[in-house]
């Protein structure tokens, strides 16, 4: 702590104290909230009109979001108590993606009935770090409200409700699940780290706030040496962690010092959140298309990376997103962490297979490159190399393959190859079987090749036929 630092909390500190809105009750900075070594500088949150939530409703009767306030005047707006209803909190903003928990709600009510609630706060979170982690306990206090409100006059019971939150919007989450218990489930988006790792279960989102916690980290880095924001260790039943869940493809490593912190929050620090927001970005898109986005449990990145966890098996792959609740949380699954990779920019998700070839062609040694690329009806993949070294007739090549199309979707396996060196006596080679292994059932979907082909042209393998 330098000096000065010590001499503001100390000042704060001893001010500590207490303030109470109406309905929403009283709010204090002592432990767990302030005054902690994790929460050094203590903060009361701000009253509801400095912090101007305002709740957007989309349904899917809706052409435009109507704001809801929780009274009579919910009468008149297009919410039914007959749908579930999703609210999404944001958190952190960056700048220019202000409106994606809007986008999120658009999302969802295009494809399901429910009612879905952008709740936003900008007022409140753009501030002082300490002093937004704690508005947000008065926007969790109205979320509760609100959900107090609809469960009342709308005869719903807490089990209709489910919470996405991003940053320091999943804590205010896990706060509306001590305040209402019972909820459906909440979904943590890269649940924010510093005021809330290693704090207090009360404070922070934990798996008692849910019937389902699912969480999805993308910049678990340690905030104090990398300036992750996100929390590193499992804080729901089941946690994802997409690419390793520190360090997003198309994202740059953050830079800066924990201390640029607060600047970063009034917007006058130019930081790039990129690996923090990914965490929303997946979410959104996995609304459309949940099967990009499997989970496979594994140990850790190393072992995922390697092969070790693939393919997935009985049925224990859930999938990250918006279809998390699809699967049904068994014995000593808890604790386990999964694993998946995405691509570097939309669209995100990825279907894994493993493609194995059977090669054919010149007895000569020879040493070369091999690469496959895949064709579907509309899309073809990159080409994902198949091997350096010796190629080696009748021998069999594997590869595993993160790609934008799902092997039973394919149509086509182009294959290549070609010389590390000048080869004069022109070989040719050529994919004799390939066979596409789907991570997430198993499935085998077999390609049989019918001719060689000289260095870097392209052998278009197709289905076997049956
Ligand atoms: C509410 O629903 C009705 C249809 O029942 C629709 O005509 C109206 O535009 C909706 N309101 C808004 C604000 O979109």
């Amino acid at each position: 702590m330098t000096p000065l630092w010590s001499l503001f909390f100390l000042i704060v500190a001893s001010h500590a104290a207490e303030v109470c809105y109406d309905e929403l009750g009283c709010f204090d900075d002592f432990p767990p909230w302030g005054g902690t070594p994790q929460r050094p500088a203590p903060a009361l949150p701000w009253t509801p009109a400095a912090i101007g939530t305002r709740f957007l409703l989309f349904t899917p009767k809706n052409r435009y979001y109507q704001e809801i306030k929780p009274d009579e005047s919910m009468e008149a707006s297009n919410y039914s108590g007959r749908r579930k209803t999703r609210f999404v909190i944001p958190g952190y903003l960056v700048k220019g993606d202000e409106d994606w928990p809007q986008t999120m709600c658009k999302a969802v009510v295009q494809r399901e009935n429910v009612n879905c609630i952008a709740v936003e706060w900008k007022n409140g979170a753009r501030t002082r770090y300490a002093q937004a982690a704690n508005n947000a306990r008065v926007v969790a206090a109205q979320v509760a409200s609100m959900i107090t409100f609809l469960m009342g006059h709308y005869n719903q019971n807490a089990g209709h409700f489910h919470i996405i939150g991003h940053s320091v919007g999943a804590h205010a989450a896990g706060e509306v699940g001590t305040r209402i218990p019972g909820l459906a489930r909440i979904s943590g988006l890269d649940p924010a780290e510093p005021y809330f790792q290693g704090t207090d279960a009360s404070v922070r989102l934990d798996p008692g706030d849910a019937a389902l916690v699912d969480v999805i980290h993308t910049d678990g880095r340690p905030f104090q040496s990398k300036l992750g924001l996100g929390v590193t260790e499992p804080v729901g039943h089941i946690d994802f962690y997409p690419n390793g869940g520190e360090q997003m493809p198309g994202c740059s490593s953050n830079h800066g010092r924990p201390s640029d912190l607060d600047a970063i929050w009034e917007g006058t620090s130019r930081f790039d959140a990129c690996n923090h927001a990914r965490a929303y970005q997946y979410y959104t898109e996995s609304i459309g298309k949940p099967q990009a986005f499997m989970g496979y449990p594994c140990s850790d990145m190393e072992s995922f990376a390697a092969g070790g966890c693939f393919p997935c098996t009985g049925g224990r792959c859930p999938l990250m997103g918006h279809r998390a609740d699809s699967f049904s949380l068994m014995d000593g699954l808890s604790k386990t962490k999964f694993f998946l990779n995405t691509g570097k920019s939309e669209p995100f998700g990825r279907y894994s297979f493993k493609a194995t070839v059977l090669l054919t062609g010149s007895r000569w040694p020879n040493l070369g490159y091999m690469f496959v690329a895949f064709a579907g009806k509309k899309d073809r993949t990159k080409e994902f190399q198949l091997h350096v070294g010796s190629l080696v007739p009748g021998r069999k090549y594997e590869v595993l393959v993160d790609s934008e199309l799902d092997a039973g979707e394919v149509t086509e396996v182009r294959f290549r190859w070609n010389n590390h060196i000048i080869n004069p006596l022109s070989p040719k080679y050529g994919a004799m079987h390939v066979d596409l292994l789907r991570g997430k059932d198993h499935q085998v979907f077999l390609f049989c090749g019918t001719e060689k082909v000289a260095e870097n042209e392209i052998q278009s393998v197709l289905p076997c036929p049956v």
